[in-house]
């Protein structure tokens, strides 16, 4: 039976240009989006960009334009960054959009009606030069606030808080009966953890005499929404089916895709999503089993060092896909990392991993048994000979590529297609078609062989269809293959008795090391 998929992904700061870690985040949501089609269930992708807060304020006055001019160019570097990696979305999420607006001002009406936000003075250590609180975890190790803060003085100020506390015991015991909630575990048992300590109420307000690029508090004018609060309504203002804030969920349309699966760093699951955000949409009137679920990646780093403007490592991953080609990229990032680990990024194992998996295994396989059929049997294949022994390998490289892309594993699904491939090859030097073509007695054997190696072609093409479907329906192309690209299609025998195969050509060209300055 069809199911029903919301995937979204964490928005992303508009601050500065993508990185390779934001690719690979949009990346792992396109192939997980792409796998739900292919099983036929109905997907809805929704992705986008975080364009408001303090950040985005502070980079636009240093380059000397507005807010609204500097987001909407770092924006069309995201738009075009997702076309290029062929990330296919459904919803895009632009957070300056007049229609989030009103969806967020509606929500925080009907949150202070309610009595659920309330305005309080507090006071704490402030940074001038970076214009925002400090707390414990910008103290160095001397307990001091480092140079990087410049002048701090102590400052009351008026905002409003939104009352998050008095859910504590509510969102314990979500996360005690939905053990599905966070994938993978553990990163659950930290959110318990966190949620165990939450002593106070978050703070949801900025006087526009500080921060003006925001959305204005629709019962006070003198504010503006904090980023955070602002951005995770992203999902509910942007979701498919109309939201309407004084209908609660019980919407048809809208209730139809929730619970959602929202992608995420390991970053930014506390406080924001497993905290903040659980919250939100419970004091909202979601009920528990609408509350999204939390697929939380790790990060891509460089030489074991987080990825940074500041330290200069920052990787671009249009000029990676420019120079190697977007599948290759989308390959490696999801081949050479396991979801919910960290990996390290490098361009000698991009270049290792295509070469390996793809050139050699994959794409050897291809050239391989397409020159056969055509030198041996005029490139029509025949069912001869009675069962191969690359179905049951077959059938087990589907039901474990299955199950690992139902766990978004995706690394371990792609491992099982690629040695399936290996087996394949080696199948080939084992039957050595070549001597079964100078014995006339050995026809059948040949015909059974080639027959083998066309479907299990067939069956490995439909698989890669979610990470590379440019060569996928190439591979499909060079088979003649015509019919739709499913999940149910890759079961063994859909290549019929005397169907003829197309030329081959190379699908994944060797990348030679001269090309790689790395
Ligand atoms: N704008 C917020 C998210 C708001 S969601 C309502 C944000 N933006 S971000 O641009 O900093 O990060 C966007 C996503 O990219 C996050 O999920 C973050 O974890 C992910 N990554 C950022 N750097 C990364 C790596 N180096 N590696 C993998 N993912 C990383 O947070």
């Amino acid at each position: 039976m069809a199911d029903r998929f919301y995937i979204c992904t964490a928005i992303d700061y508009t601050n500065s240009a993508p990185h390779i870690g934001h690719a690979y985040e949009k990346i792992l949501a396109d192939v997980l989006a792409r796998y739900h089609r292919l099983k036929g269930d109905e997907v809805f992708y929704l992705t986008g960009v975080d364009q408001h807060g303090q950040k985005v304020q502070q980079s636009a006055e240093k380059q000397g334009v507005a807010p609204e001019q500097f987001v909407s160019e770092v924006t069309q570097k995201f738009v075009a960054l997702w076309e290029k990696l062929d990330v296919r979305y459904d919803g895009w999420a632009a957070t300056i959009e007049p229609r989030h607006k009103e969806g967020v001002q509606a929500l925080l009406q009907r949150l202070f009606d309610e009595g659920q936000l309330y305005k309080a003075t507090e006071g704490g250590y402030y940074s001038v030069r970076q214009e925002q609180f400090l707390t414990d975890k910008e103290r160095g190790p001397d307990g001091e606030f480092g140079p990087e803060w410049g002048e701090v003085e102590f400052r009351e100020e008026e905002n409003y808080y939104f009352k998050l506390a008095q859910h504590k015991e509510w969102l314990l015991s979500l996360l005690d009966s939905r053990t599905d909630l966070v994938v993978p575990d553990f990163r659950q048992l930290e959110l318990r953890n966190a949620v165990e300590k939450i002593a106070g109420d978050l703070c949801i307000s900025r006087p526009k005499s500080r921060l003006s690029w925001g959305i204005e508090l629709p019962f006070d004018r003198d504010y503006v929404t904090y980023v955070w609060f602002d951005a995770l309504l992203n999902y509910i203002t942007f979701a498919p089916g109309p939201y309407s804030s004084a209908a609660g969920t019980n919407l048809g349309e809208f209730h139809r895709w929730w619970p959602a699966i929202i992608v995420i760093g390991k970053d930014i699951l506390i406080p924001a999503h497993g905290i903040y955000w659980m919250i939100m949409l419970h004091a909202v009137g979601f009920t528990d089993a609408d509350m999204p679920r939390l697929l939380v990646h790790g990060w891509w780093n460089m030489s074991g060092a987080k990825i940074s403007k500041s330290l200069g490592n920052v990787v671009d991953p249009l000029a990676l896909a420019d120079k190697y080609g977007n599948e290759a990229l989308r390959y490696y990032v999801m081949s050479d990392i396991a979801t919910g680990r960290d990996s390290d990024f490098s361009e000698e194992r991009l270049i290792a991993r295509y070469n390996g998996d793809l050139a050699n295994s994959l794409g050897n396989l291809l050239n391989r048994a397409l020159n056969m059929a055509h030198r041996y049997r005029g490139g029509v294949v025949r069912q001869a000979g009675g069962d191969s022994p690359l179905r049951a390998q077959a059938e087990s490289a589907v039901a474990a590529y299955q199950r690992h892309m139902d766990g978004a594993q995706v690394h371990a699904a792609l491992a099982a297609v690629i040695d399936f491939a290996t087996s394949c090859n080696t199948y080939v030097e084992m039957t050595a078609p070549w001597k079964l073509a100078k014995d006339p007695e050995r026809a059948e054997t040949l015909d059974h062989v080639l027959y083998a190696l066309a479907e299990a072609l067939r069956v490995i093409a439909i698989l890669i269809v979610p990470v590379l479907p440019k060569a996928a329906q190439e591979v499909l192309t060079q088979l003649n293959w015509k019919h739709d690209a499913t999940l149910a299609a890759a079961r063994w025998g859909g290549i019929t008795d005397g169907h003829a195969l197309g030329k081959p050509s190379p699908v994944f060209p060797r990348i030679e090391k001269s090309e790689a300055t790395v």
